[in-house]
């Protein structure tokens, strides 16, 4: 039926069961893969009625009679498809008309195992290229309706009292976490590929201190413990001081009022990242240590994934970003944790001798 050579090639090369069928619905042709689906050799299973063969949960007569009727194609998904022997498995299935041939029927059938492999692989493909400017574009598409909601609920609470106005604060409360939550989201999206230059640890530790300082880490006594001798390294400023922002952030919330950040920098040669087949020395330590709590156990595992938070308001993202910026340095970041002393490491490369001072 199939013409021998090119044809033949295509047709058992197809990594998908494909039977061609008669007018009155015998099986004509099987490829190889269709043998191997159904365990049966071609030649058992040419010249007999397709639904001796075939056990197909759909009403895929009639699917029949509707190609050859309209001569267009028709997918059915996920129906299962066994044989006599055979224990049935999910499939898509794709009924075409075969040009120049009246009456014959092409049937390729797709086991949803490979369907959802292949899909997969596709869609985490295109969710990785597109991810940034996703994650951007839903938080800032969000932040619009939900200023309207805010907005509303507030009008509201104006001619309400007691309960009522309770019901309105809680909205405007729980609208106030997604924007926050929305705007860390953002952050993450907007994050850059680092633009490094010569930078000196501790002046970027003090721009990120002073921050604190007079914000988020008020109540907080720091302790500097810089080891002067430290050679500058090679990073972007800007990303650098948010790491260590976050760092001091969940530090002063850890410890609530009243607690100690201690920064500590010294140099230390016995860490080598393996990266890409090369080893490279990480010899700036830079240590943000707190005398708070410690880390929760039940989350100490996960706590550089993003929305793991053992705060009730957290968003669980800080670290994931201090991770990920860390990363995109070819640093490192270790953690120490326990209750009285938590210690995160950040161990970062010194700057190449060609990139100046
Ligand atoms: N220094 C620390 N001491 C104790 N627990 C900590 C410390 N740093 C982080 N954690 C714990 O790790 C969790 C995750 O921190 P992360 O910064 O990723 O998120 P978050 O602080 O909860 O929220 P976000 O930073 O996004 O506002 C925190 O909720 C807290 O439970
Ligand atoms: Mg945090």
């Amino acid at each position: 039926m199939i013409s021998a050579g090119f044809g033949d090639v295509l047709w058992n090369s197809m990594p998908i069961p494909a039977f061609l069928l008669d007018p009155g619905d015998m099986i004509a042709e099987v490829n190889l893969a269709a043998e191997q689906f159904l365990n049966l050799s071609a030649r058992s299973l040419k010249g007999s009625p397709v639904f001796d063969k075939l056990m197909i949960d759909a009403p895929i007569d009639d699917a029949f009679r509707r190609v050859r009727t309209d001569q267009a194609s028709l997918s059915i998904n996920d129906v299962f498809v066994g044989s006599g022997d055979r224990k049935p498995e999910q499939c898509n299935v794709q009924v075409a008309p075969m040009i120049a041939m009246p009456g014959f029927v092409l049937i390729l059938m797709e086991p949803r195992q490979l369907a959802d492999r292949l899909g997969r692989q596709m869609s985490v493909k295109a969710a990785a290229k597109s991810a940034i400017g996703m994650s951007e574009m839903l938080a800032h598409e969000i932040k619009n309706p939900l200023a309207g909601i805010t907005g509303a609920a507030q009008l509201l609470s104006m001619n309400l009292t007691g309960e009522d106005q309770e019901m309105t604060d809680l909205i405007v409360n729980e609208a106030r976490r997604i924007l926050a939550l929305l705007e860390q989201v953002e952050q993450f999206g907007n994050l850059r590929p680092p633009q490094k230059r010569v930078w000196n640890v501790h002046d970027l530790l003090e721009r990120a201190r002073k921050v604190a300082a007079v914000g988020f880490a008020a109540s907080m006594k720091f302790v500097e413990d810089y080891d002067p001798s430290l050679p500058p390294t090679f990073v972007d400023g800007d990303q650098m001081i948010q790491v260590f922002q976050n760092l001091m952030k969940n530090a002063a919330e850890a410890c609530g009022k009243g607690g100690t950040i201690r920064l500590r920098t010294f140099y230390d040669l016995s860490l080598r990242l393996r990266k890409r087949g090369a080893t490279a020395a990480l010899p700036l330590q830079i240590e943000i240590i707190d005398d708070g709590p410690g880390i929760p156990p039940e989350i100490a595992e996960d706590i550089f994934e993003p929305f793991v938070s053992g705060r009730e308001n957290g968003t669980g993202l800080g670290l994931a970003l201090v991770s990920k910026i860390v990363s995109d340095h070819d640093g490192w970041i270790s953690l120490d944790s326990v209750p009285g002393r938590t210690v995160f490491r950040i161990s970062l490369p010194v700057a190449p001798k060609e990139s100046g001072d």
